[in-house]
């Protein structure tokens, strides 16, 4: 075995021992560490082996496919959750203000955005400062109790007739023995195509929930779609 297998192997056996101590988050960043290393050295059957671990204690979606096109602004457009794969910065690059509470997972993201250490839920921004607000997948990985004041801070720093986009996914009630939710997907983007897994520890979401927060926080709904488990919604501030 090569060091390097060797680590990932450490990683997977540490990343089980989180999960029977239902640490999730910790488990969940050591197994997608262990698949980008995994991939890197070129391992195919570590990696297929890696997600069989991950599937043991994850209801894994099928993939979906989402294409996405710039977002036509001139302006400024506020990316809550922006770390990660950082998709609305690659869409939207220099326009793009990217908040997330974890600056790691902003170093980590790869595109123009600029970004900045911030809780969606108590934004330092000044009312009507951006002409879009956008959440790709990133509202649930914030506690359903903290949703509306995420809704109510968008609406605060939107300026009048701004736009706040979401897009997110339908979590049912618990399956099985799962711990953990983990929406897949494929994405689209003009020059590239990403594939990504987001996934939080279980717990029940779906545009319903949202629709009624858009409606408490003054948002007027302008369209929306469900595909299958994803939904978009656009609001506008009237
Ligand atoms: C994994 S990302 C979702 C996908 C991301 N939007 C993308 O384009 O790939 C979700 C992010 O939300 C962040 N997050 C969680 N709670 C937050 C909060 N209260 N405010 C801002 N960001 C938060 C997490 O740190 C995580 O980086």
């Amino acid at each position: 075995m090569s060091a390097k297998e060797g680590k990932i192997r450490k990683l997977m056996e540490d990343a089980e021992r989180d999960v029977k101590a239902d640490d999730l988050k910790e488990a969940g960043e050591k197994l997608h560490q262990a698949i980008q290393m995994a991939e890197n050295i070129g391992n195919e059957e570590l990696v297929k082996q890696i997600w069989e671990l991950v599937g043991k204690f994850t209801y894994n979606t099928k993939i979906h496919s989402v294409e996405l096109t710039p977002i036509g602004t001139d302006g400024l457009i506020l990316d809550i959750g922006g770390g990660g794969e950082g998709i609305i910065g690659k869409l939207n690059g220099k326009q793009v203000v990217a908040v997330d509470t974890s600056e790691r997972e902003l170093q980590e993201t790869q595109n123009k955005a600029l970004k900045v250490v911030m809780d969606a839920t108590d934004l330092k921004f000044l009312p009507e400062s951006f002409d879009v607000c956008t959440s790709f997948f990133s509202i649930m990985y914030i506690p359903n109790d903290k949703h509306l004041k995420v809704f109510k801070e968008a609406y605060r720093v939107l300026k009048k007739g701004g736009k706040f986009l979401m897009w997110d996914v339908r979590i049912p009630e618990k399956r099985g023995d799962y711990k953990a939710f983990l929406v897949r997907l494929k994405v689209r983007l003009p020059t590239e195509e990403t594939e990504a897994g987001y996934g939080v520890k279980w717990k029940t979401q779906n545009i319903e929930h949202f629709k009624v927060l858009a409606q408490k926080s003054k948002f007027k709904i302008i369209s929306e779609w469900s595909k299958s488990e994803i939904f978009h919604l656009e609001m506008a501030k009237a």
